[in-house]
């Protein structure tokens, strides 16, 4: 029987995929709810294409009660989360708390609320299966060892559109340029908050949040194919990475179905075929942008109670006034400046 999808974000990025992966396996899984912000065109064309009854397909910007609603809907096996920044947060408990399979794809339920995730995965019995490629790759690594053989875990990065430009080049770049992303196609606020490397910043803390591992043992390392998406280092040696092409169906359909794998290959990887891939890594030691400081700050800030963590998180991680693209027209260098002062 097919299992029941609520998709939280449904008109976004991942909001979009998840229900292009949902289409193509209707033996495995059918739509359930749907909710967006404001986009209520598009909600109500998905709605009429997935069969999702009026009432079950709410636009949640002025009624944030509807996304609990919604995810603790009993005929709802998994609830895909893929709503942008701290809006995310209530739904991811909500379905927690309800015992349901979350696919996560809302970083900053992570970041801005870790213990309270932990708290209702404890009570709620749910479970929490990550969206993120990055996590979905060591999701997919850690099954090759157990927890207390994990040496290492390895975030990669591809840099953004600035990697490898000076500190004057950063000068003049403009909010065009940093949404052009190098290799993946994606909503606007973690668009830019790649480009400023912030995003990896977020992603070291939703690491720790998902996988409870050290701070000292989570490692950034650029790598701009966007090829392996993460690795993990065993204790004897053996490192174990992801590789596929950058498309986020592989991890949504991953979330969706895990411990299985669907039956069709997304970003698969030809080894022997043109072009060869390359795989280089670097660490992110001469990036020129003020955000890449802040990796691992939040890290050390919250083993001494979380506070500035969770306000960071409260924004998705980046001061309030550059949470939405748009509002800061500094470029490049803006957000990232005015964060690292903040974050002193
Ligand atoms: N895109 C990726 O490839 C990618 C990769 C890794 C992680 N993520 C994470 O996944 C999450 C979604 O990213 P995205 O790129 O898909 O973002 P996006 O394209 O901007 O889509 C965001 C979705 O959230 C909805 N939304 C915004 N505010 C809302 C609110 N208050 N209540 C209900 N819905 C609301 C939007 O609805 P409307 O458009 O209708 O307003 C839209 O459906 C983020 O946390 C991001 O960091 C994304």
């Amino acid at each position: 029987m097919s299992r029941g999808v609520v998709i939280l974000g449904s008109t976004g990025s991942i909001g979009t995929q998840a229900l292009d992966v949902i289409a193509r396996h209707p033996d495995l899984y059918r739509v359930v709810a749907l909710a967006a912000g404001r986009n209520t065109d598009l909600l109500a064309a998905q709605a009429a294409e997935h069969h999702v009854p009026a009432d079950l397909a709410r636009a949640c910007s002025d009624d944030p009660g509807a996304l609990v609603e919604l995810a603790a809907h009993p005929d709802a096996d998994v609830v895909v989360n893929a709503v942008v920044g701290f809006a995310g947060l209530p739904a991811t408990l909500g379905a927690l708390e309800h015992g349901k399979r979350l696919a996560l794809a809302n970083k900053e339920s992570m970041i801005a609320g870790g213990p309270l995730v932990a708290k209702a995965l404890a009570s709620g019995g749910g479970e929490v299966v990550p969206v993120d490629s990055e996590h979905s790759a060591i999701y997919q690594c850690l099954r090759s060892g157990r927890r207390v053989e994990v040496g290492r875990v390895v975030l990669t990065a591809s840099g953004g559109p600035f990697r490898g430009r000076s500190r004057e080049e950063l000068e003049s770049v403009s909010i065009d340029d940093a949404l052009a992303h190098p290799t993946w196609s994606m909503g606007p606020k973690v668009t830019i908050d790649s480009s400023t490397l912030m995003n990896k910043g977020l992603e070291v803390i939703e690491a720790h949040e998902l996988f409870g591992i050290d701070y000292d043992r989570i490692e950034v390392v650029v790598h701009p194919q966007s090829v392996v998406h993460g690795m993990v280092e065993f204790s004897d040696g053996a490192t174990v990475a992801q590789l596929s092409l950058p498309d986020m169906r592989l991890p949504i359909g991953l979330a969706l179905g895990a411990p299985d794998r669907l039956d069709e290959p997304f970003g698969a990887l030809r080894l022997e075929g043109p072009p060869p891939p390359r795989l280089r890594g670097a660490r992110p030691r001469r990036l020129p942008l003020p955000a890449h400081r802040l990796r691992g700050r939040p890290g050390r800030r919250c083993r001494s109670g979380g506070t500035q963590r969770r306000q960071r998180g409260r924004s998705g991680g980046v001061p309030r006034r550059c949470d939405s693209v748009g509002r800061d027209r500094r470029g490049g260098r803006g957000c990232p400046r005015r964060a690292d002062r903040e974050g002193r």
